[in-house]
């Protein structure tokens, strides 16, 4: 700080160069761990769920993520019923709703009840009461009986315990002509290698073949993410 003279712990000004340099450092080093902890702490009173919705969909998501073209691609159609399992703060959401429109539903499902209050906030604010939020069990989505056209999953295939028997037991929601779209980190960037948040692509594709379904459409637009969609074998 200008005009302002640093000193050590005893309140004696260092006489040395290299002291000077050494002290400035640290109180550099302590001002930004003191900033990251008062963030830290107004983020977690104002909710810990913020932070996670932060983490899950950073400042520059819509660059990588593409989201519009996604849905495009989908070809979702007005008056459709879809299931956005592990829904999250409901990025993915919000797009699902607007292409169904007013006659169709989205059920954002999520084992997290945070979430969906987050969810349901989010949605009331930019106006779509047509996203309907579920807490879901972390073996079943807990879907509705009368079924869905589409089961779309967002980054959240790696968290399943066992894909296989999940989408088995999800055929009977999804019906004879229902698909289900799979996007999910592809272990490109380190980080998610690190923290073990994402799945392999050929697994995933064995994996849902073993369920029941097959492949049927694959594109290559999403960075760091495959993003396939199925079928249920032999409709
Ligand atoms: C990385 S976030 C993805 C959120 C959102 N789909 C997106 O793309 O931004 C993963 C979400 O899946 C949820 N989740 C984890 N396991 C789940 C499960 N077995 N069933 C439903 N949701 C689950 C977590 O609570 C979290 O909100």
């Amino acid at each position: 700080m200008k005009g302002h003279r640093q000193t050590d712990l005893c309140g004696r000004v260092p006489a040395l160069p290299e002291e000077r340099f050494l002290l400035n450092r640290i109180h550099k080093r302590a001002r930004g761990l003191f900033t990251a902890a008062a963030l830290s702490l107004l983020l977690c009173t104002t909710g810990c769920t913020s932070l996670k919705v932060l983490s899950y969909e950073g400042p520059g998501r819509d660059r990588w993520q593409q989201p519009e073209e996604v849905i495009r691609v989908l070809d979702i159609q007005p008056g459709d019923v879809v299931a956005d399992i592990g829904s999250g703060g409901g990025y993915f959401s919000l797009h699902l709703a607007e292409a169904v429109g007013p006659e169709g539903t989205v059920y954002a499902a999520d084992i997290d009840p945070a979430m969906n209050r987050y969810l349901e906030r989010r949605a009331r604010r930019a106006g779509h009461d047509n996203i309907k939020t579920i807490l879901a069990d972390p073996d079943d989505p807990n879907l509705p009986e009368t079924g869905v056209d589409l089961i779309f999953m967002s980054n959240t295939y790696h968290y399943l315990d066992d894909p296989t028997a999940y989408f088995s037991d999800l055929q009977r929601t999804l019906g004879p002509s229902g698909r289900l779209a799979i996007i999910d980190f592809d272990g490109t960037k380190w980080r998610h290698r690190v923290t073990g948040h994402f799945s392999r692509r050929d697994e995933v594709l064995k994996e849902l073949q073993t369920a029941g379904y097959e492949l049927v459409e694959e594109f290559h637009f999403t960075d760091r993410q495959y993003f396939l969609v199925f079928s249920q074998s032999g409709s």
